[in-house]
């Protein structure tokens, strides 16, 4: 499922990401370009971001 459609980025990208060391926001825009462009993406790329931290 695409969380960010600006950057066409999938959940499971963002996961990946975070599994290979991205721990903030600022992280997965610099690696994937989410939330770069309009926006809308940020709340649910945050909500994954928290789940996956909470995980590790
Ligand atoms: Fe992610 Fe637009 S949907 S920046």
């Amino acid at each position: 499922m695409f969380v960010c459609l600006c950057k066409a980025v999938s959940d499971k990208a963002i996961k990946q990401n975070i599994a290979s060391g991205a721990c903030t926001m600022r992280d997965l825009k610099t690696n994937l370009g989410v939330g770069s462009q309009c926006g809308k993406c940020v709340s649910q790329a945050s909500a994954i971001l928290h789940n996956e931290l909470v995980k590790q």
